[in-house]
């Protein structure tokens, strides 16, 4: 049965972005004009996807209200004929089916998956973390989704090469190479310490699991930080159920961070059809500046 429900977790804190996430989620930060979050639901429903569920928390509503109808703006650009802007404001309500679920505490990933359970029901799910953009054609869920109705079976989970010196701040695998891109896991741990991790092989967000998933989330402890890990859920279900690594193709950018978050705006920009010429031209001048010519 192939996937056609995503969760998209936004609850968190986004510590990483204080102050600017203090009263703004950092999930409707905005790269170049659009907030991260569309991005992400617009990868969704690129690949297929028909049901798009969002977690979201206390001081998250606004990310609801993004994806809802606004009654007083469209009338205004309707009375204003500026039919361009009206277009896009609809495009976004009338995007998927989007069904948002709360959770009161942020606990951490895993908790923050188990509260979609309900909605998800009994059928394989895809999970988007709602900072991480991923620019690629097809879309990196497509391609995991590929890969899946292939193999028929199992956790799918999207991995890229990370430098050595920054495998703490991701999930890590041990894989062994199965076919071009592919990887079979042999154990996952999550931000180890640089000396301790098996590869260079880092899970980013986006996940293809399994509704049995939601048992194991349920009797798990909290892991590092304190909180409810995901990936210790599926490093407990990977003992009954095969898991995969696939390399995808495309750039990923963690929107999360600052760093990240500013190097995906350059790059977005850079592609945007009004704005692209002339951020390049004001970046070759900076870059001129900086190595002090005239
Ligand atoms: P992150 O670890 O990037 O988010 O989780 P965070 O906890 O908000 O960030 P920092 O580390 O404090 O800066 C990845 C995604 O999972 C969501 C986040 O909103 C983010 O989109 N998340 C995280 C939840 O929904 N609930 C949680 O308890 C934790």
């Amino acid at each position: 049965m192939t996937i056609k429900k995503a969760v998209i977790p936004a609850a968190g804190f986004g510590t990483r972005f204080l102050p600017a996430s203090k009263v703004v989620p950092k999930e409707l930060l905005p790269i170049v004009d659009k907030p991260t979050i569309q991005y992400i639901a617009e990868e969704a429903i690129d690949t297929g996807i028909t049901q798009v569920i969002l977690v979201t928390g206390r001081e998250k509503g606004s990310i609801e209200d993004h994806f809802d109808i606004s009654f007083e703006l469209e009338h205004h650009l309707k009375s204003k004929g500026k039919n361009d802007l009206l277009k896009m404001v609809q495009d976004i309500s009338e995007m998927v089916q989007i069904v948002s679920v709360r959770q009161k505490t942020p606990l951490g990933l895993g908790h923050a998956i188990l509260c979609a359970k309900q909605i998800v029901g009994d059928h394989p799910f895809a999970v988007l973390l709602a900072d991480d953009i991923v620019d690629a054609d097809p879309p990196c869920l497509r391609q995991m989704i590929d890969v899946y109705n292939r193999l028929g079976k199992g956790i799918v989970l999207a991995i890229k090469e990370v430098p050595r010196a920054e495998v703490f701040q991701y999930g890590i695998i041990d894989g062994e190479g199965v076919e071009d891109r592919l990887y079979k896991v042999k154990s996952l741990v999550e931000k180890p310490l640089v000396d301790e991790a098996p590869s260079n092989l880092a899970v980013i967000g986006r996940y293809l699991l399994p509704p049995e998933i939601f048992e194991v989330l349920e009797e798990l402890p909290p892991g590092k930080g304190g909180e409810i890990q995901l990936t210790d859920a599926i490093a407990r279900l990977g003992e009954e159920i095969p898991i995969y690594g696939y390399r995808f193709k495309g750039e990923r950018y963690d929107a999360g961070d600052k760093m990240g978050f500013f190097i995906a705006n350059v790059r977005f920009g850079l592609k945007h059809p009004e704005l692209g010429p002339r951020i390049s031209e004001f970046l070759i001048k900076v870059a001129e500046e900086i190595r002090g010519k005239p």
